[in-house]
């Protein structure tokens, strides 16, 4: 039976990023987000508690595949279902780090994977809170990459921001109760807008900071509060120019209307600046 992203409770597992230097970029997140660096596949895999990176040779800035965790198999049969029935031709992927995998493009190119996590969480780590939580788009056209998401894999929508002309200028997507897994902001160009780890209180966000500093990675905006998702955020920039959010107090939405935001700095930070997309 079909099921939809939302049904089958799809969770942001883990991204593969290209790098013009993807020994520098691993070097990097093993330092700033606490994860262990190996080789792997010609590339590197990182590994934290719950926060997980493949980096491999390629153009900067660049998503080689996003890929979701579902809750179980039955999970997966029917998201599979799902998409094969709305003619997205799913196919069948070898993921060195899910199981069962089958992928999927969106109308950008950008290629979603979808799986089985194959390790049970790292529950006694010591180091930082912050799985990966989230991944944001950047895109000509907000409606094609949600009709594509909540229209033909089923997740739901959360918020939009929307100008006065009417125009959609992001929406704010979500595979379980987390209030976005997966956004797009409307700009000028494709590919990754940002991606995000979720630490979950205030006071672990202080100790991501404390971290940064004691690193000499600044932070690039924040700390703030959006106001869709109602989350707590810092932000950096990894050496290839990557957005990292770090995030705190996400909204959980069970269930409840579509809320639309108007298209103002505010939106985007209710406590000071904003970094407007477009
Ligand atoms: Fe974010």
């Amino acid at each position: 039976m079909p099921l939809t992203a939302l049904q089958a409770s799809a969770y942001l597992h883990h991204l593969h990023l290209h790098s013009p230097d993807p020994e520098r970029l691993a070097a990097f997140y093993a330092r700033a987000m606490e994860m262990t660096a190996q080789r792997a596949d010609g590339g590197f895999r990182l590994d934290g508690p719950s926060r997980r990176l493949l980096i491999s040779e390629g153009p900067a800035k660049h998503l080689a595949h996003a890929a979701f965790a579902v809750r179980d198999a039955k999970g997966l049969a029917g998201l599979r279902a799902h998409a094969a029935g709305n003619g997205l031709a799913p196919r069948d992927l070898a993921s060195p780090l899910l199981s069962d995998a089958f992928e999927v493009t969106d109308p950008d190119g950008n290629a979603i994977v979808f799986g089985l996590a194959t390790e049970a969480p790292h529950a006694a780590d010591r180091r930082l809170r912050g799985p990966l939580q989230h991944l944001t788009l950047a895109t000509r056209d907000v409606g094609a990459i949600e009709a594509f998401y909540a229209g033909k894999l089923g997740f739901g929508v959360s918020d939009r921001v929307v100008r006065e002309d009417g125009k959609v200028m992001t929406c704010f997507m979500r595979g379980n109760h987390e209030h976005h897994n997966l956004a797009c902001f409307y700009q000028d160009r494709q590919g990754i807008d940002h991606h995000s780890y979720e630490a979950g209180e205030w006071g672990t966000l202080r100790d991501w900071c404390d971290n940064l500093a004691a690193q000499d990675i600044q932070l690039m905006w924040g700390p703030g509060r959006h106001g869709p998702g109602n989350n707590l955020f810092i932000f950096i920039e990894d050496p290839d120019g990557n957005w990292i959010e770090i995030s705190a107090e996400l909204e959980v939405v069970h269930d409840r209307p579509v809320k639309h935001w108007p298209h103002a700095p505010r939106t985007l930070n209710l406590w000071g600046n904003a970094i407007m997309r477009a």
